[in-house]
């Protein structure tokens, strides 16, 4: 049926698959949704998922939900981001913690990690443009973002919208998560939320209660000597990344770039943050992405600089196949033809948010915002805080746990000094199969943690673990913190700090 009415171009095909909803807010805004009954065999799993678009305006993000298989008015619903900027999200499904894996050879398969063990999972494509989000007007080049303050916007408008669309989930506790860029992301979307819910009445606000940074790009001014501190010098049983001169170069030119990625985040004026990249570009980045060795994961070796993971290129090939480009997400029609393929990075969405000079800007202020508010007596009192975990395989050396701490251990908040002075606790995970133990280091709504034997795409490489750690989180933070007059729910497989945490305790050790 769908075969032959897309032959013939019937608009009752879109009709067929796809329910709008327009919102009862703004006539102009609606979601569009198409339901993936469980048992195609294009991403098979245990549960449904569902695909389609938030129309903003002109602006169209796209998203894939996936059910979790546990079904419930508690179940919390995460948010993915995925990094870039201009990153497809629909990859993180893909490679890093969906019920569904697309392998290296192109193939499908159950993930016995996926998150949607306890979360509903929505991987969404921002910003606008990216993956297979897309804008009316899409060869004017000021439709785009170029700022992640006014894209966090359109998240909103699209959790009010997914809200709409999904009424049942509308009271469920809310996770933002992302990746890379994410690190920048997430924060300014946290922070956006929280001047949202304190202007909008009570039954309006959104309910968020955490946010999840994975090897992010966060506070470049702590972050970029961070990349020299475990480059230059052996780090976790491994040897320099940066030759000899390329780290004398850079030795040098740090004092230089971070002054101007400080005057960067003070000013936030668009060419001292240009001019802050462009040296960052010369001295850290070129260097970095130069090498046959993966800046993502020092441990590896790539038969190119930048081709270092097969699966990747096999999702892009998957995602743009007939099959699943026009006939699972139905991409070319419904986006009027304006998305007929993706790829794993938008350059137009990539080139609009680095131009602004986006990318250097300094995100810690909105982490200490959240924590300051999260801290307060009032938010503490009314349980209305936003718990923040970082975090990161140590063998990334651009976004790695080491360049994470030395901006958490600087945020100006509450718990600051207990932050600080908190010691690395090993993670001891039953069936421990690597040489290095995960560490964490964690005070109230705050969590570090260290990921042995991981790079970038920690969820990729060390699926058991990170999920490990999540559920963990998950755990301990429902066990605190019911939101006002819900009921606290028992976890079937309770998962504490007390079984698996190291009683040796080893202080700021690195
Ligand atoms: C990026 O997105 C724009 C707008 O949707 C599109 O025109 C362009 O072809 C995309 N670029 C890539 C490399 O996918
Ligand atoms: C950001 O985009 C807006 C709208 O296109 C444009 O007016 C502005 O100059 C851009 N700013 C920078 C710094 O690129
Ligand atoms: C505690 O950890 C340190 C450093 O790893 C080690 O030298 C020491 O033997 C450990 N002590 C115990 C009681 O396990």
């Amino acid at each position: 049926m769908r075969f032959l009415s897309y032959l013939l171009l019937l608009p009752a095909a879109v009709e067929a698959s796809f329910k709008a909803v327009t919102s009862k807010y703004d006539s102009e805004n609606a979601i569009r949704i198409k339901e993936h009954a469980v048992g195609n065999k294009i991403c098979e799993s245990e549960r449904a998922s569902y695909s389609g678009w938030a129309d903003i305006g002109s602006r169209h993000i796209f998203y894939w939900f996936h059910e979790s298989k546990k079904a419930g008015k508690d179940t919390p619903v995460m948010l993915w981001l995925q990094g870039g900027p201009g990153g497809a999200s629909t990859t993180g499904a893909l490679a890093e913690n969906g019920p569904c894996l697309i392998t290296a050879d192109g193939t499908s398969e159950r993930n016995p990690f996926s998150w949607t063990e306890e979360y509903h999972m929505v991987y969404i494509d921002q910003p606008v443009g990216a993956g297979f989000s897309y804008v009316d007007n899409h060869h004017d080049i000021t439709a785009y973002h170029n700022f992640t303050e006014t894209a966090s916007l359109d998240i909103i408008a699209f959790i009010k919208l997914f809200q709409e669309g999904f009424p049942e989930l509308a009271t469920s506790p809310l996770t933002i998560a992302g990746e890379s860029y994410g690190g920048r992301y997430v924060p300014i979307i946290g922070a956006t939320i929280l001047d949202y819910n304190s202007l909008v009445p009570k039954e309006s606000r959104i309910p968020l209660n955490s946010l999840i940074i994975i090897n992010g790009w966060t506070s470049p001014p702590y972050q970029a000597p961070g990349i020299y501190d475990v480059g230059c010098y052996d780090y976790k049983g491994q040897p320099p990344f940066f030759s000899p001169e390329e780290c004398e170069l850079m030795a040098r030119s740090l004092d230089q770039i971070n002054g101007l990625l400080n005057a960067c985040s003070s000013s936030g004026d668009s060419l001292m943050c240009t001019t802050a990249g462009k040296l960052f570009n010369e001295f850290i980045m070129d260097p970095m992405q130069g090498k046959h060795q993966n800046m993502y994961d020092r441990r590896m070796v790539c038969p190119e600089p930048g081709r270092c993971y097969p699966n990747f290129r096999a999702i892009v090939s998957w995602l743009n196949s007939d099959e699943v480009l026009q006939d699972y997400f139905e991409v070319p029609e419904q986006t009027n033809g304006i998305k007929l393929s993706v790829s794993l990075e938008n350059d137009t969405v990539r080139d609009a948010m680095t131009r602004s000079g986006d990318m250097w800007k300094d995100t810690a202020p909105f982490v200490e915002k959240i924590l300051q508010h999260s801290s307060s007596d009032i938010a503490m009192a009314s349980q209305l805080g936003v718990d923040m975990l970082f975090m990161a395989g140590n063998m990334d050396v651009t976004c790695g746990p080491h360049g994470m701490q030395r901006f958490l251990d600087e945020a100006k908040w509450k718990y600051r000094p207990e932050f600080r002075n908190a010691p690395w606790e090993e993670l001891r995970w039953p069936n421990k199969k690597r040489s290095e133990y995960d560490r964490v280091k964690r005070t109230k709504g705050l969590w570090l943690v260290d990921i042995a034997e991981a790079g970038h795409v920690a969820p990729m490489d060390q699926p058991s673990p990170t999920w490990n750690i999540i559920k963990l989180w998950l755990a301990e933070r429902t066990q605190k913190k019911a939101r006002i007059g819900d009921t606290v729910h028992e976890h079937s497989n309770p998962m504490s700090f007390s079984s698996i945490i190291n009683v040796n305790k080893t202080r700021n050790q690195e």
